[in-house]
């Protein structure tokens, strides 16, 4: 069985500042030593699977996430981008419960429907999934998924066999490598932290 692995990027400067979306690069210390501890620990998992790829989302966190690891093709796609968050993009949660509380208390009362103004929704997110899948499943060989929190729930739950009501719950921390094989008894599922 052929493994996929999947990760959020290293911490962000926004992750820092606690703002979601943007475009922003990893964070100095923590961000960056994640990129190296990462390509370290795919360098030896995937030593010998000479036909391996790193599959990243076309956001600077996690292209530089994957800078470090070689010897492995990279595609990016735009599919793996983190939930589009319209007007939000940019704000803290705090801000938005502050500035647009009626925003707030509708994702809060329904955050798998829930539309953020001129952005996405989960299930919006989980429709543009698709390809991705169908790609994934294709493979022969091992992929690294080096995504975001909101994509990585969705893409999680497909594999883990979740009900779509969790997805927007599921804890995907970060800096841990969630590796799932497909087998014939099923699918089964470890995790790496790498760091804190
Ligand atoms: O920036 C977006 C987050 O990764 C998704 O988190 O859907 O729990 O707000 P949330």
């Amino acid at each position: 069985p052929r493994p996929i692995l999947l990760t959020r990027h290293g911490e962000s400067r926004d992750n820092v500042r606690g703002r979601i979306g943007g475009d922003t690069v990893l964070s100095s210390e923590a961000g960056q030593l994640y990129s190296k501890k990462l390509a370290n620990f795919v360098e030896k998992r995937l030593k010998s699977e000479r036909a391996a790829s790193i599959w990243t989302s076309t956001l600077q966190r996690t292209i530089l996430t994957a800078r470090p690891i070689v010897g492995f093709p990279k595609i990016q796609w735009r599919a793996l981008d983190e939930i589009n968050a319209g007007v939000c993009d940019g704000m803290t949660y705090e801000e938005i419960k502050k500035n647009m509380p009626e925003e707030y208390e509708s994702r809060k009362k329904d955050k798998l429907r829930y539309r953020y103004p001129r952005g996405e929704s989960y299930l919006d997110v989980i429709q543009r999934l698709e390809p991705v899948i169908i790609e994934l499943e294709r493979q022969r060989a091992p992929v690294v998924v080096i995504s975001h929190q909101a994509v990585l729930r969705a893409l999680y739950a497909y594999f883990a066999d979740r009900p779509l009501k969790e997805i927007p719950h599921i804890e995907v921390p970060l800096h841990t490598i969630i590796e799932i094989q497909m087998g014939v008894s099923g699918v089964q599922e470890k995790r790496y932290k790498l760091m804190d």
